[in-house]
């Protein structure tokens, strides 16, 4: 099967399969073909280059695409798609004044959709996370993480796991799993936090593993929830199983959990929303991705990821959702790329590279993901008609995209 796409006005994030990610200076940078055409064959990009050198060539389907921009699908480094329920009560109390911590000590938060989802049956769990999933396919993303952390119990996390699993089956969409199952200490644990990590340790990770159920380990660093000692502690255990570190880090206090993470190898550090110079400099000629998530900041009203100060030191930097019920209710990576632009004072190219090769990157997907690479997994959004791609960020509430294709498919 081999799909044409013509009168491309212009084709970005074009690269060598040699650049896993982009760092500093060169993330200002987007490669482009202006009037391009590009040619899928059997789910992969085969080739692509300017219209004059189109070659002679008989696909089964062609695209016209005048006027039209062509980019690779969003790849989404962090999201937590997989929930029950939603927590819309707790959004309308954080209006009329209570905390996000405020509302988490009452025992709100990440143990009320614990509860929720220990109440849900696994298949319904799986109809409400699927209907999460075709909504962000339909807005482009093409590669996903998702992370358990909702079940806080060995059945939980399992059931969590399995449905991501399932969804990895059912759908085109590439989609990696990470264990969080350190996203919070349940209430029975709350005067025994060895008592959970052991059950972390001992249990979980164990059978997660001999399931293959996950790729990655997560742990939420932060005061009032896991301590840079404990993070380490599960890090550990997590790669002793050949599960691969990415953790939350620095979204309330700086508490040396990004120096744990470099430590540990990290895939990436995520949130990073409080920075010191110290952080950043921890983070200097190491191989872990930061990711940002401005869709968080923005629910939140907490401070943004400072992503020009990181930039500046030469970091390259990720854009992920955050898809959650309570910090993040949004997987919209169209918004999330805007909001790095507006609020951040990321350029249009940056935010780009972040939400695609640098996503691609903070999954483990770099060499099959997040660009326009010969041999990489066709992955494409088609915008509507635009005068330039600055139109994506600048137009921040409309929806630009016509078409998007997912492993050489249109699934719109
Ligand atoms: O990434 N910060 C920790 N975890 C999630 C939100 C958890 C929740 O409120 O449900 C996050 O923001
Ligand atoms: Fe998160």
């Amino acid at each position: 099967m081999t799909t044409l796409i013509v009168n491309i006005k212009e084709l970005l994030q074009v690269r060598d399969s040699s650049v896993l990610k982009v760092s500093g200076a060169d993330m200002a940078v987007l490669p482009t073909i202006k009037n391009a055409y590009l040619v899928i064959e059997n789910g992969l990009i085969s080739d692509f280059g300017a219209m004059e050198e189109l070659p002679q060539t008989t696909p089964n389907k062609t695209i016209d695409a005048a006027g039209k921009i062509v980019l690779p699908s969003w790849c989404d480094s962090h999201t937590h798609i997989v929930y029950a329920g939603n927590r819309e009560q707790e959004f309308v109390d954080r209006i009329n004044g209570m905390t996000y911590e405020e509302i988490a000590n009452r025992g709100g938060g990440i143990l009320n959709s614990a509860k929720k989802l220990n109440e849900t049956s696994e298949e319904e769990l799986y109809q409400q996370s699927k209907g999460r999933l075709e909504e962000v396919m339909q807005l482009g993303t093409g590669a996903v993480e998702i992370k358990s952390g909702y079940g806080l119990t060995v059945e939980g996390e399992l059931k969590m796991l399995r449905v991501i699993q399932r969804l990895k089956q059912n759908y085109p969409v590439t989609i990696k799993a990470t264990f969080l199952g350190a996203h919070a200490f349940p209430l029975e644990y709350k005067e025994n936090h060895k008592g959970y990590i052991d059950l972390i340790i001992n249990e979980m990770i164990p059978t997660i593993a001999k399931n293959k159920l996950a790729d990655f380990i997560d742990v939420f660093c932060e005061t009032g929830y896991f301590t840079v000692e404990e993070t380490q502690q599960i890090m550990e255990a997590g790669i002793k199983f050949g599960l691969k570190p990415k953790i939350h880090v620095n979204q309330f206090n700086s508490i040396g959990g990004i120096q744990a993470g470099t430590q540990y190898r990290a895939l990436s550090v995520d949130h990073l929303e409080v920075m010191t110079p110290n952080d950043i400099e921890a983070l200097k000629n190491t191989d872990v991705m930061p990711v940002a998530l401005p869709s968080c900041s923005y629910f939140l009203s907490i401070p943004y990821t400072p992503a020009r100060e990181m930039i500046s030191a030469g970091l390259p930097l990720a854009l992920a959702t955050d898809f959650n019920p309570g910090s993040t209710p949004s997987g919209n990576m169209n918004f999330v790329v805007a909001t790095a632009c507006i609020k951040m004072k990321m350029t249009p190219e940056e935010a780009i590279n972040a939400a695609t090769i640098n996503g691609a990157y903070a999954m483990d997907l770099a060499t099959t993901h997040g660009s326009i690479t010969r041999g990489k997994v066709a992955n494409l959004i088609i915008t509507k008609p635009v005068s330039s791609y600055y139109q994506l960020p600048y137009a921040f509430g409309s929806n630009l995209i016509e078409t998007v294709i997912i492993a050489g498919e249109i699934i719109s």
